[in-house]
């Protein structure tokens, strides 16, 4: 079964409490943190105190996605904040190893990101050293974007590389998700589902959205 992680990005920061609360009453699975630095991508989005806020308000996992530059310098301040998941980009460390053993030692799980141009060859010698993978479906940095097709033999070919490497690791896709390619995607490889403007609209409630999505993948 497909986890569905909700991106707080496309949410009502005003109300950003109420509106994790009630995509954890609709059973969501992780909550899906975007920090961007301004550099690493164009945009600038959320740190630390964010983090810290939301694990005094839920018990649902803190799924952060490092969107900026040297992350390893901030590793140890997400961690103490709460979260459950850090990902850093490929193309945004020097020394990917060592920032994965260094998010692995402070208790958290360790993910990889990249980029939707980056090789895939970035995860052949890493496997080992990491408990999620997540593949960028739209290049980072806003929410609402459209899903780059191709993605869908990329992730073919990421989950051939996983289930032979290391299958306890978890292939995350994120970035134009919604229910109308959800279920490919999982049958594509996807463990875990980030999706953003597709749970947080103004379309329909946030319960009704995640519902959607779930009945997209599981019928
Ligand atoms: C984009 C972020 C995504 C974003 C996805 O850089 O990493 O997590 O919130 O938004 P949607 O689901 O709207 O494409
Ligand atoms: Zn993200």
């Amino acid at each position: 079964m497909a986890l569905i992680a909700p991106s707080i990005l496309s949410a009502d920061f005003a109300r950003l409490g109420d509106q994790v609360a009630e995509a954890a009453a609709a059973g969501a699975d992780w909550i899906h943190v975007d920090v961007m630095d301004g550099r690493f991508v164009p945009n600038i989005t959320m740190g630390m105190v964010v983090v810290e806020a939301l694990s005094k308000v839920t018990d649902l996992p803190l799924d952060v996605h490092l969107m900026i530059l040297e992350p390893e310098r901030y590793v140890e301040r997400f961690a103490a904040a709460g979260a459950s998941l850090i990902t850093v980009h490929a193309e945004a460390t020097p020394h990917v190893h060592r920032t994965l053993q260094l998010i692995r030692s402070c208790g958290v799980k360790a993910g990889l990101a990249v980029n939707p141009a980056t090789p895939l060859d970035w995860f052949e010698d890493l496997w080992g050293d990491l408990d999620l993978a997540l593949l960028m479906t739209v290049n980072p940095g806003f929410g609402g974007q459209r899903f780059i097709e191709r993605s869908r033999q990329r992730l073919e070919r990421l989950r051939k590389s996983r289930d032979a490497a290391n299958p306890n690791a978890l292939i995350e896709v994120d970035g134009g998700v919604s229910p109308g390619n959800a279920a490919d995607l999982v049958k594509l490889g996807a463990d875990v589902l980030v999706a953003g403007s597709a749970i947080f609209n103004s379309r329909g409630s946030i319960a009704s959205n995640l519902a959607a999505l779930r009945h997209a993948v599981e019928g």
